[in-house]
């Protein structure tokens, strides 16, 4: 069977591209992405900008209506959001029951379920996917937190009615309100994964949509797509890397024998990005900054070495990526490492939303061709004559 890159020539013929590497699906008003010099804007506006000046609840705004607001329209979201805090009791029925499991299969299973008890769940309006947008917005946090807290035997806490996405998040999390420092990078790293194109969980998102099924069954396909190691559990894996160095001294080696193993480094690599992820750059500060404050600079001077060992990879155009950073803020949080996806899913939920509604917008069943590579034209064998 021929998998990898010794194209026949009907593959060639068909072009065939695996894992549509390369492919354009359609035209997007929302992200732009420059891969080859790393480029990333969220309606025309640079993430470097967005990650200074910006925070989630603006950003989510510019991403679901495609402009900034002003002062009134950012006050009204804003409200929106935090009037979206609650979630109808049965949820937690059904997160105590599936407890157990890793908090991406917590969150997929309570999303989905989540649909039952949306009164406009028929309703396909752009202002409904935008309501619906909002309302997940604030209900996933809520949703992970409730998890995290319920599996030690413990009461969620309510979420404040006042704070911020990003420090209302981490307030859920023992019921300590977090630092401004905290808060800020925090918002950051959901700022820098608002939104990032058409990776492998937004496809999906679209992908569903594509069949005019509804959003919740889409952004809970689009939580099974990031759960993957490839994806959005990448982050998890980066702090596993930075326990098993250990120290600073031990990167080259580490990296030199996972690399001779053909084994991949956990937080290098993009399928867009062949020079740096410009995301990671707001996270790498944050975790400078954060393992200073927290007097634990090991996991920093420790990812410095990672990242120096595999300066060589960076002329074949692996770099560091928005995971590689992401982990270690969490970890120097406080936060228990599987939650660093779900986390993932916290920020990117404006992103899915806008996606789904642009997908809707003009529709179209998402349906590509296999080139098939097996025999043909067998004659069908009955079952006493088989071999
Ligand atoms: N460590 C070692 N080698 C790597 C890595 C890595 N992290 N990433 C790519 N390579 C090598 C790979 O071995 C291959 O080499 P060769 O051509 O000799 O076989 C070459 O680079 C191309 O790799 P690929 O898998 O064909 O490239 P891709 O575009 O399909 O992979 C990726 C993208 C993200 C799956 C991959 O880079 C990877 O597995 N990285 C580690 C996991 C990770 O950090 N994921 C988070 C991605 S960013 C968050 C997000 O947006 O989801």
């Amino acid at each position: 069977m021929n998998w990898g890159l010794e194209v026949s020539m009907t593959e060639k013929e068909i072009s065939l591209n695996r894992g549509l590497q390369g492919v354009y699906l359609d035209r997007t008003q929302t992200t732009f992405i420059d891969g080859k010099n790393g480029v990333l804007e969220y309606s025309g506006y640079n993430i470097h900008d967005l990650a200074e000046n910006s925070n989630f609840e603006e950003t989510s705004y510019l991403l679901m209506y495609g402009k900034l607001p002003n002062k009134k329209q950012l006050e009204v979201f804003d409200k929106s959001l935090k009037n979206a805090r609650k979630l109808p009791e049965k949820i937690y029925d059904v997160i105590e029951i599936v407890k157990d499991s890793h908090p991406m299969d917590v969150l997929r299973t309570a999303i989905s379920t989540l649909s039952s008890f949306d009164e406009d769940r028929e309703d396909f309006s752009e202002e409904a996917i935008i309501r619906k947008g909002i309302k997940l917005t604030s209900q996933v946090p809520m949703i992970v937190m409730a998890h995290y807290r319920m599996r030690k035997g413990l009461d969620p806490i309510e979420p404040s009615k006042t704070l911020a996405h990003a420090s209302n998040f981490l307030y859920m999390l023992e019921g300590e309100e977090p630092t401004k420092d905290t808060a800020r990078l925090m918002d950051i790293d959901f700022v820098v994964h608002a939104d990032h194109g058409c990776n492998a969980s937004a496809f999906t998102t679209r992908v569903v949509t594509g069949t005019n099924a509804d959003f919740y069954g889409a952004i809970t396909a689009g939580i099974a797509a990031l759960s993957g190691p490839s994806h959005g559990g990448a982050a998890e894996g980066v702090m596993e890397l930075a326990r098993d160095v250990g120290k600073a001294d031990n990167a080259a080696n580490h990296v030199k024998k996972l690399l001779s193993n053909r084994e991949r480094v956990m937080g290098f690599g993009h399928r867009v990005y062949k020079s740096a992820d410009p995301r990671a750059k707001h996270l790498k500060e944050g975790v400078k900054k954060l393992s200073k404050e927290k007097g634990q600079t090991e996991w920093y001077d420790i990812l410095l070495a990672v990242q120096e060992a595999m300066r060589p990879y960076a002329r074949r155009g692996i770099h560091a990526n928005v995971d590689f950073f992401a982990g270690a803020v969490y970890y120097l949080i406080g936060i228990p490492k599987d939650l660093f996806v779900p986390i993932f899913a916290v920020g990117r939920i404006p992103g899915w939303t806008i996606q789904i509604l642009e997908q809707m917008r003009h529709n179209i069943l998402i349906r590509p061709l296999l080139h098939y590579t097996g025999s043909r034209e067998k004659l069908y064998v009955s079952i006493d004559k088989r071999d």
